[in-house]
């Protein structure tokens, strides 16, 4: 019995310092069903990705509404983000489940601006 308490104890620390973890973007008590790159997706970006992905420093850039367009559109964003192609993006984790729907929801509308 002390063992099972002392695993779950672990557990929660672990459980705890993942959702922590992922401070700079926020999960979205409800997913936006209509995303724009303005109002949704540029905030992700530039919380999650840009650090890496602007100024040509690590393809593709993620810095403006047409490079983030065409790497949706053309590359791999969707389903890195997903983890459902090579490595998960951003590397040290996945982000927040409705955020991940959202950006796919982004994608199937046809990558509206605003
Ligand atoms: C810590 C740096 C870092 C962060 C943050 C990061 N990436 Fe990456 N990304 C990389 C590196 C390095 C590669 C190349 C290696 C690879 O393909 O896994 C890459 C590759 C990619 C690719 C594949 C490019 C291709 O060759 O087709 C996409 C798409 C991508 N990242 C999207 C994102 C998105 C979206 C985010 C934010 C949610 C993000 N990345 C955050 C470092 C980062």
């Amino acid at each position: 019995m002390k063992n099972l308490h002392i695993t779950f104890l672990i557990l929660a620390s672990v459980v705890g310092f993942w959702a922590c973890s992922s401070d700079t973007t926020q999960d979205l008590s409800d997913l936006v069903t209509d995303p724009t790159y303005t109002r949704d997706i540029q905030p992700v970006m530039s919380a999650a990705c840009t650090s890496c992905h602007s100024n040509g420093d690590q393809f593709p850039d993620l810095d403006s509404y047409t490079a983030v367009k065409e790497a949706a559109e053309l590359g791999e964003l969707v389903c890195r983000v997903q983890g459902a192609c090579n490595d998960i993006m951003p590397p040290d984790g996945a982000l927040p489940t409705n955020t991940v729907t959202m950006i796919g929801l982004w994608k199937d509308h046809g990558c509206p601006e605003n």
